[in-house]
């Protein structure tokens, strides 16, 4: 039996330790923001938080994740960062197919957590290591200006 905290809510599953959170949270809890991109931790598609930072679930064994807490994007209620963030993504509009975009913002909203307002390099460097398809990097990055209260654009 594996007990995890979703979404501030605590679940109980018959399951295998090694199984990996990306499969709980679409497979079994019918959570399917985070989604299934390249399943090795290099896209970033399946990133939610673990107490508070980002993690790629594709690659993270619910054996290990034990008391912490997981939130996903379908969680972040009524957090008045995620408002702004969110705000940032409905005024620049940087979605096109959209299969990245929770990834990317649940690491945009870690950052924003940790840095009221991140320097262009810190931005850049959190979300490095997530992959768009349809190349909104630019885009993105000026979502999250505007959450910062930030009007250069690029
Ligand atoms: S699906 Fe997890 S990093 Fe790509
Ligand atoms: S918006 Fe299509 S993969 Fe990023």
């Amino acid at each position: 039996m594996v007990i995890l905290t979703i979404n501030n809510k605590t679940v109980e599953l018959d399951i295998s330790e090694d199984m990996p959170l990306l499969w709980v949270l679409r497979d079994l809890m019918g959570l399917t923001g985070a989604k299934y991109g390249c399943g090795i931790g290099q896209c970033g598609a399946c990133t939610v938080h673990v107490d508070g930072k980002p993690v790629k679930s594709c690659s993270l064994p619910v054996g290990e994740i034990g008391k912490s807490s997981v939130i996903t994007i379908e969680g972040l209620g009524n957090d008045p960062v995620a408002q702004k963030l969110l705000g940032g993504w409905v005024e620049k509009q940087p979605t096109q197919c959209g299969y990245c975009q929770p990834g990317q913002i649940m690491t945009a909203l870690a950052l924003l957590h940790e840095h009221e307002r991140p320097t262009k390099e810190e931005i850049n460097r959190a979300l490095s290591n997530h992959i768009c398809r349809c190349g909104t990097y630019q885009r993105v990055r000026n979502a999250i200006k505007v959450a910062i209260g930030s009007t250069d654009d690029e």
